[in-house]
């Protein structure tokens, strides 16, 4: 759990300085900067923005420089972004004073997950999103999966760069060694992915039956593991050679898993569309909050203590589901940092948590053109 929290140089949020709880609620009016403050949290765990993946855009203005620095429960984490002439970013970051050099060690001692309705992109685009959002929960739950994790890119860079090089029909035992040696951390990675998706599922189901309950028997997870597992990827890649040599990468791998969410029809048993073909928007919204709140269920479940980041909690999802959302949240051992528009929103919270045995502390923030300011509960 974040304690303390001071963040410069982050959009309109120039300098602040504040004492958390375990539930926070932020409240400020269109361009406050409460999307900025969960976008610092993110930085601090994840080493980048939920926003934009360039860094100058989340440095305020005409500075060169943001830091988050962040006392939890376990000790002291900071990052600092630097821009150089050019724009380009470096990072430094600190974990009780002593510089750290991955972001992992970071990640690791503050996860995050971020429930954002809106992100439609998880559905929408290609499997990136989806592969990240199965690979976070299997970064938490399993922790053989990092080193494979990068041990496989470091690998697949390798072959990469062997696919493009002029020589590559003149190496052939080489292809073959980073093919074996790819396989066996991808070996790893589908047997890590592949337990926690069974569990997530479950999970899964389950909060699908609460926030789309007429879909509970219609729409399912599947979990691709970027390959064929019956085949093996030590056979496909040699298989598939000539081709990558002709594209000049990797094609078929770990780097391709996916996790897919189907539509089933009743009527008609062979009828199988992806889900996102056949939601409306507001549906769509329900289903990435399924998506994420059972993450968090599970996470939590597994003895793993997150914190959750809810940006326009009541913004976009109807005032039962916003109720459940909240009731799932409040009723798990994690920190939550919400933001709202409205007052009535950090009410509401504050009734639900009022009637909940034990009550988890909660603090309440008004945002104002940067500056965040503690606001006494109202009775
Ligand atoms: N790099 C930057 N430097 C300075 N200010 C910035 C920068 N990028 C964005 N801003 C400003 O920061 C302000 C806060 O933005 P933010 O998205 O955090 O507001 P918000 O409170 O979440 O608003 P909304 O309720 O509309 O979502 C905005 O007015 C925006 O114009
Ligand atoms: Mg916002």
């Amino acid at each position: 759990m974040i304690e303390k929290l001071k963040i410069t140089q982050i959009r309109n949020l120039y300098d602040i300085d504040l004492n958390l709880s375990s539930c926070n609620v932020f409240v400020g009016q269109n361009g406050s900067g409460k999307t900025s403050l969960l976008e610092a949290v993110f930085l601090l765990s994840r080493g980048k923005s939920f926003r934009h993946h360039e860094p100058k855009r989340l440095i305020t203005h005409h500075q060169s420089s943001c830091t988050v620095w962040a006392k939890t429960t376990l000790g002291e984490l900071g990052i600092q972004k630097i821009l150089d002439d050019k724009s380009f970013a470096t990072s430094v970051m600190k974990r009780n004073g002593q510089n750290v050099y991955s972001q992992s060690v970071l990640s690791f001692a503050l996860p995050t997950l971020l429930i954002d309705p809106s992100g439609m992109e998880l559905l929408e685009e290609g499997s990136g999103g989806r592969r990240q959002l199965l690979d976070w929960l299997v970064f938490h739950v399993e922790h053989r999966f990092y080193g494979a994790w990068l041990s496989y890119q470091k690998v697949l860079k390798q072959r990469n760069a062997l696919l493009k090089s002029s020589h590559v029909r003149q190496r052939p035992q080489e292809i073959t060694a980073w093919d074996y040696e790819l396989s066996c951390h991808a070996q790893v990675l589908h047997e890590c992915r592949q337990a926690v998706f069974e569990n997530w599922r479950v999970y899964f189901k389950a909060m699908l039956g609460r926030l789309l309950p007429k879909y509970t028997d219609h729409i399912n997870l599947s979990y691709q593991a970027g390959f064929d597992e019956k085949v093996g990827l030590f056979h496909t890649l040699g298989q598939r050679l000539e081709s990558d040599i002709m594209l000049g990468y990797t094609r078929v791998g770990s780097h391709r898993a996916d996790v897919l969410v189907n539509f089933y029809n009743d009527s008609d048993k062979k009828f199988k569309e992806q889900a996102v073909n056949v939601l409306s928007r507001g549906e769509k919204k329900l289903l990435i909050t399924a998506l994420k709140l059972s993450q968090l269920q599970m996470i939590c479940a597994s003895g793993g203590m997150p914190v959750v980041l809810i940006d326009d909690v009541d913004a976009e999802l109807d005032e039962w589901a916003v109720d459940i959302l909240l009731d799932v949240v409040l009723s798990l051992p994690c920190q939550s940092l919400m933001t709202s528009l409205q007052q009535k929103t950090a009410q509401q919270i504050q009734e639900k948590l009022a009637k909940s045995q034990p009550s988890p502390p909660l603090k309440m923030f008004h945002v104002e053109q940067g500056v965040v300011r503690e606001a006494l509960p109202e009775i």
